[in-house]
């Protein structure tokens, strides 16, 4: 691993807290105006949460309402939302076209959880997992038994597959063979294989935490693929007396180093969020394989974390800081949501890598991804 002290912003809470990852990677402080302040309630979530933040927020102090309750009427929004293809109804589908949904959620007070996984035909699998939480002593149902016990509890059955959605895994499956007897699309920007989901991590007033992660998961993905978002300490996890963290992006990267787990034990050591979800992503560099990094050691993919404390400070990171041309047109793509007392809006993410050393590779899909939202937005 050759990365530089230049290269990676990191933590430096990591050789006070006596946990370094690796040993291999060098890192810079975080600055201190990037360190929140403790307030409570927070809420924090993915970029697609900023009216999510804001509902869960709300519900937490004007209704009292559970932590656990409020990020999932949070996350609600989007997956609801057929224009969120990420997660819930709309989503991008498997390579079959079929939606099928993971999600997951715990409990800080009563220190449960639930999880669904491959969940077809219900829009909502977050509260799904919830249903799972409360009603069953499993912690995780997958595919057809999911379904069958979404039923049972009263959930609705609906088409998941939006025209949108569907076009689009048309035109990806158009594109997979030159030699076959489709007709390619002009249009390449469905090449890529989006990866979306949201997770949103909430304090309440008192200091009691939820979680909650859910998403349509990898687009194109082979049918049955599981990413991290319904296993719990990777797409997300709480720990009531420490804080909460959740991830979005490339779910097999988080998978192998338990990255909400890991983001909040950091925090139980002394780092602050925005340290830990720094540190986590260069315990997911150290943990990749060779086929997925370039010639400079740095990975071919994505990933987000996003943390919550029990005193209400929150972090959000990503690998790279976005291109130019993003920060300029789309700035909100470079950012998480949050919700306190200052109100709801979108901070910057804390990045590994700055925009000038992505490689040409992930250059390549970020621009096809600044195609299709420059045609969304026309
Ligand atoms: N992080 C979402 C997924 O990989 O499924």
């Amino acid at each position: 691993m050759s990365i530089t002290r230049r290269t990676f912003l990191g933590s430096s809470a990591l050789a006070l807290a006596g946990m370094a990852a690796t040993g291999k990677v060098e890192a810079r402080p975080v600055s201190p105006q990037n360190q929140s302040s403790p307030k409570r309630p927070t809420v924090v979530s993915s970029r697609n949460g900023i009216r999510g933040v804001a509902r869960a927020y709300d519900l937490m102090t004007q209704k009292q309402a559970d932590p656990l309750d409020a990020v999932i009427a949070g996350v609600n929004i989007q997956e609801l939302d057929p224009e969120d293809q990420s997660v819930g109804y709309g989503g991008l589908p498997n390579a079959d076209g079929v939606v099928q949904l993971d999600a997951s959620c715990m409990h800080g007070p009563t220190k449960r959880a639930g999880a669904v996984a491959s969940l077809e035909g219900i829009a909502t699998p977050s509260l799904v997992a919830k249903a799972v939480m409360d009603y069953t002593d499993h912690i995780m149902l997958v595919g057809p038994g999911a379904k069958r016990f979404a039923l049972d509890m009263g959930f609705k059955e609906q088409n998941l597959f939006t025209e949108e959605s569907r076009q689009d895994w048309l035109r990806w499956k158009a594109r997979l063979n030159p030699h076959d007897d489709w007709l390619d699309h002009d249009d390449d920007v469905m090449v890529e294989t989006p990866t979306g989901t949201i997770n949103m991590n909430g304090v309440d007033a008192n200091g009691n935490i939820g979680s909650v992660t859910t998403t349509s998961g990898l687009a194109w993905k082979i049918p049955g693929r599981v990413g991290d978002s319904p296993i719990i300490g990777t797409g997300q996890y709480c720990d009531n007396e420490v804080g909460a963290a959740g991830s979005t992006g490339r779910g097999e990267a988080n998978i192998k180093i338990c990255g909400a787990f890991l983001t909040v034990e950091l925090m139980r050591g002394g780092m602050s969020p925005q340290e830990a979800c720094l540190e986590a992503l260069k315990r997911a560099v150290a943990m990749t394989e060779d086929r997925l990094l370039d010639e400079k050691d740095r990975p071919l993919f994505s990933l987000n974390y996003y943390a919550v404390s029990k005193d209400g400070r929150y972090g959000g990171a990503t690998m790279y800081q976005n291109p130019q041309a993003y920060l300029e047109e789309f700035p909100e793509r470079g950012a998480y949501s949050v919700a306190n007392a200052d109100g709801a809006r979108h901070e910057p993410f804390q990045f590994v890598y700055e925009n000038s050393e992505i490689p040409a590779y992930m250059q390549g899909r970020l621009m096809l991804r600044l195609k299709r939202l420059r045609k969304a937005k026309k």
